[in-house]
């Protein structure tokens, strides 16, 4: 488990915040899908609770390795300021019966704590398909796992009172080979496939990697 906090602050009004678009280019309807989680219960939390809406908790990013799934969740994360606890496939295998459940429990016990204090909190579950197969090719460990981590989004719910909630990211390169479990009502219950990009915004993408490399 990789734990980040952002040191910025969370002012949305800066006019010289960081922007994702200064790491990322293309993947507009992901970036903004992923801006929309992450900041709308905490912008939105009394509208909400008048009108009784309900945010996706859970986010599937899916598309071909490369396409930049990781990097964008990480920029968005920066951009607004949110903490983010990072699940990743090697992070959670363990050696011992029981230590990769208590990998995931402390990674979601972790990022509630961070949503109590009122900061944006995000857990990201990188290469999802690694850690919750479809259940024809699992594992005797990756039963344990599987169900350990559909038990956590399932106790992941806002409770009416306190509006800071978790938001679940996850990325696959194979969509068609994770649980379909996981993209049930209240899991991953948002879907955005993430494409190679257009010849535009492969020139976008080298423009940004120019700026970055401050030539
Ligand atoms: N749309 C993009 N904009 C900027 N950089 C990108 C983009 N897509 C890929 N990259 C770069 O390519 C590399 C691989 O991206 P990554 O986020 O790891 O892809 P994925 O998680 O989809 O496999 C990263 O170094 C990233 O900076
Ligand atoms: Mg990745």
């Amino acid at each position: 488990m990789e734990s980040q906090g952002t040191s910025s602050s969370h002012n949305i009004d800066s006019q010289n915040r960081w922007r994702a678009e200064q790491a990322i280019a293309g993947n507009a309807e992901a970036l903004q899908a992923l801006r929309e989680l992450i900041t709308f219960p905490l912008y939105y939390s009394r509208e909400a609770q008048k009108l009784g809406l309900k945010w996706p908790r859970g986010l599937l990013l899916y598309g071909p390795p490369g396409t930049g799934k990781t990097s964008l969740v990480r920029a968005v994360v920066r951009e607004c300021g949110a903490h983010l606890t990072i699940i990743s496939p090697h992070s959670v295998h363990r050696a011992h019966a029981g230590e990769s459940e208590k990998v995931l429990r402390e990674a979601f016990s972790e990022a509630s704590s961070q949503a109590v204090m009122g900061k944006p909190s995000v857990i990201f579950i990188d290469e999802i398909d690694a850690l919750c197969p479809r259940r024809d090719s699992r594992r005797e460990q990756d039963v344990r796992v599987a169900s350990q981590l559909l038990t956590l989004m399932d106790s992941n719910k806002p409770s009416s009172t306190s509006v800071p909630q978790v938001v679940v990211v996850a990325s696959t390169n194979r969509v068609d080979v994770i649980d379909p479990a996981l993209r049930r009502s209240g899991r991953f219950d948002a879907e955005i496939e993430v494409t190679t990009p257009t010849e535009e915004e492969r020139f976008q993408i080298l423009k940004v990697i120019m700026n970055l490399l401050n030539l």
